[in-house]
Parts: structure tokens; C-alpha cells; sequence
């Protein structure tokens, strides 16, 4: 039986290359169970926490901390620099109203379309710099054995971070943003690929990942997008990955935080109905297409810049989730949900990760 044993696993201390995406999601996101489950399992479990206020954060990793003993992160979405962050909520309803009056009013009618309330969103979570410094420090003043940063520019905390000893990850979507994360002094680059859910880039696995492990140099890499099974982590290492960042295929686990009826969308949905819309944040998101995402597309506007797009539709996501309308939400998931076909407990679905990568491994060898 093939050993499924990479130097990533050393050097985070994790039996299995096998890592547990950060998937802060709209508020929601990551159950410590879900963390712990992974992190138990012998991978990596990551508090997607890009959402939330940072007493949640402390809160989330105490309550990891007491499912588990072994190692886990905390994912962050970061600004590019903390100046590009804004201010609050308010304040930017009141520039779309004023300079976007279009936007503002197409909202407005979609709400009339499908007879939904209107019920803005109303924590200031993440719009200001002042929240994303705490996020960062809860993280750091906690010592999380793991940072991981999706989005911007992992400079700001890599100094701090190593400090007290935390190692720090770092997503790019291309060989340039590798640069970047190589520049900033990361632990790990995450490669991930357009096929990923959530916020993506317009680069394929096949193509990135050499790309992105060449750019890195003694930097290890691991693959991230569109991977639901151990064929695509084999392929991840053959391409010269050290082990896998996985996403969509824990959404859908028992102790995934998803309302069942979004990961039920998920569990249906074909490789064809996830689709990247950049209306849902301002910046290209992989979800479940609907009637809304459509409905954007068919008006010709343009997707507002973040954080304006993204706080016009926070709103919309706020009044559909509180009417329990899961058909008309964002539901954000990679290419991979075509491949997934049942919610499980997470252990199971990684343990068949685990084994479907050695067998794939050991398949090949016979080549
Ligand atoms: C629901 C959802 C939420 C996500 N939220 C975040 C996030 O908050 N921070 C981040 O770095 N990446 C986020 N991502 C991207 C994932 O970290 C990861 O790169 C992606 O899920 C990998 O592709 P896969 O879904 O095909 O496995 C999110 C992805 C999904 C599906």
C-alpha cells in the first residue's frame, strides 16, 4: 500500500497532505466541528473566518481547541493593502445610491421580482479596516498553528505570524500572484485553479499548477480547485503539488455549516450549473447559477467595484436567506460538485480521499 506522506505533512505536522480550504462564506463561516472532524481525520482543518466579527473568531478556536489537540489554521481574506478597505456599510448603500443610482434600482426591482422583503444586512463585519486589524490579531494573539490568507497580500502578517511561531498560507490564482506570495515570505503557496468555488481566477489547474510550483522554488504548493476525489489529488502531486486544498467536497459534509437545502444544490448540481458570476461580490465568484445570477447578466450593467457590489448584495443574500429562499442565494461551490453525489460525515468522505489517492498511485505504477 502506497504511503500517502509529503514534506508538507512535517513541516504542519499533519499525518496526510490533505487541508481543509478556508470558506469563510457570506457569515457563516466554518463549523469547528467541520475543523475538527478534518484536523482529527489527519489533515488539516481551517476555520474559514473572513466573515466574522472577531469575538466569533476567539470563540470558533476555542471551541476547535476543545474538539481536537491536533493542528489546524485560520483563513482571513485579506485587502491588498489595509488602506483599500472602506468604511462601513452605510456609508457605501449611500455612494451606490448616489453614484450608482442604476445598480440600486436594479436591486430594488429584484427584490419586487421575487417578492422578497427588503432586510439589509446589518453587522458591519468586514467592510473596515479597524475590524480586519482585529480579525488578524484575535488570530495571531490566539497562536493558530496555521494562517492562511485567501485573497491580498499576506506581507501584512508574515512578520508577526512567525513570530510566535505560526506558519502562514497564501492563495494565488496565478503564476504573478505566486510571485507575490513568494515575495511575501509565505510557508505555503495555494494554487487554485478557476475550477475552485468561491472568489477564482481564470487559470486551469493543468496549466497553473507547474507554473506556480516553478515559481515557487523550495516553497511547497498545494493544489487547490475542482478536486472532489483522490484522482485529482494523484494528479495535484504529479503535477507537482505536495498535497490538496479542498473545498466543495466537505461543504456538503454532515458537520458542514450549509443549510441542507444549499448543499442538496450542491449534491444535484452538474459541473455545467457552477458558474463564475462576477455580481454576487464584485469579483468573480464560482457558485450555483440561478435566476439571480441571470438576472444580472440580462441587465448589461457592469459589476460594481468591491466593496460596492458586494455589500448590494449582501443585502439581497441577507433578505433571501431570512426567507429561506436557498434557490434565489449565492450557493458558492467549485466545478468539482458534478462529481459529488451524497452528504456524509467528513471523516468518510476523507478517508475515501486518502484511499482513492493511494489506489490511483499504485494504479500508476503499473504503467
Ligand atoms: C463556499 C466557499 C467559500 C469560500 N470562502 C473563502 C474564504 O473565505 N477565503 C478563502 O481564502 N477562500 C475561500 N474559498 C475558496 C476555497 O478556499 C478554496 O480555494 C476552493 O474551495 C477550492 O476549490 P474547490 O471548492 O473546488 O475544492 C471559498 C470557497 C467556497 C466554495
Amino acid at each position: 500500500m502506497t504511503i500517502l506522506h509529503t514534506p508538507i505533512c512535517d513541516l504542519l505536522e499533519i499525518e496526510y497532505p490533505i487541508v481543509l480550504a478556508g470558506m469563510g462564506s457570506w457569515g457563516m463561516g466554518t463549523p469547528p466541528e467541520l475543523v475538527a472532524a478534518v484536523s482529527n481525520a489527519g489533515g488539516l482543518g481551517v476555520l474559514g473566518c473572513s466573515n466574522l466579527p472577531a469575538a466569533e473568531i476567539d470563540r470558533r478556536i476555542a471551541a476547535v481547541r476543545s474538539l481536537t489537540d491536533k493542528p489546524f489554521g485560520v483563513d482571513l481574506l485579506l485587502p491588498a493593502s489595509l488602506a483599500q478597505a472602506s468604511g462601513s456599510r452605510a456609508a457605501v448603500r449611500r455612494e451606490i445610491r448616489e453614484k450608482y443610482p442604476e445598480h440600486w434600482a436594479f436591486l430594488t426591482k429584484l427584490h419586487q421580482t421575487f417578492g422578497l422583503p427588503e432586510r439589509p444586512f446589518q453587522e458591519d463585519h468586514v467592510i473596515s479596516t479597524k475590524l480586519i486589524q482585529e480579525q488578524i490579531e484575535v488570530t495571531l494573539n490566539a497562536r493558530v498553528p496555521v494562517f492562511a490568507a485567501g485573497l491580498g497580500d499576506p506581507a501584512i502578517v508574515v512578520p508577526e505570524a512567525r513570530e510566535v511561531g505560526m506558519k502562514v498560507m497564501g492563495v494565488c490564482g496565478s503564476p504573478r500572484n505566486a510571485i507575490r506570495q513568494v515575495k511575501a515570505g509565505v510557508d505555503v503557496i495555494v494554487a487554485q485553479g478557476t475550477e475552485g468555488g468561491g472568489h477564482t481566477g481564470a487559470i486551469a489547474n493543468f496549466a497553473l499548477l507547474p507554473q506556480v510550483v516553478d515559481a515557487a522554488g523550495d516553497i511547497p504548493v498545494l493544489a487547490a480547485g475542482g478536486i472532489f476525489d483522490g484522482r485529482g489529488v494523484a494528479a495535484s502531486l504529479a503535477l507537482g503539488a505536495q498535497g490538496a486544498w479542498i473545498g466543495t467536497a466537505f461543504l456538503v459534509a454532515n458537520e458542514g455549516g450549509l443549510p441542507e437545502s444549499l448543499k442538496d444544490q450542491l449534491v444535484n448540481a452538474s459541473t455545467g450549473d457552477m458558474r463564475v458570476s462576477p455580481y454576487w461580490t464584485g469579483k468573480p465568484v464560482r457558485a450555483v447559477h440561478n435566476e439571480v445570477s441571470q438576472a444580472w447578466s440580462d441587465s448589461g450593467l457592469p459589476a460594481l467595484p468591491t466593496p460596492h457590489q458586494r455589500v448590494l448584495m449582501e443585502d439581497f443574500k441577507e433578505a433571501a436567506m431570512t426567507a429561506s429562499r436557498f434557490e434565489i442565494t449565492m450557493n458558492a461551490g467549485g466545478q468539482g460538485a458534478g462529481g459529488i453525489r451524497s452528504k456524509r460525515p467528513a471523516a468518510e468522505i476523507f478517508n475515501e480521499i486518502i484511499e482513492t489517492t493511494r489506489q490511483t498511485l499504485d494504479s500508476l505504477k503499473g504503467l
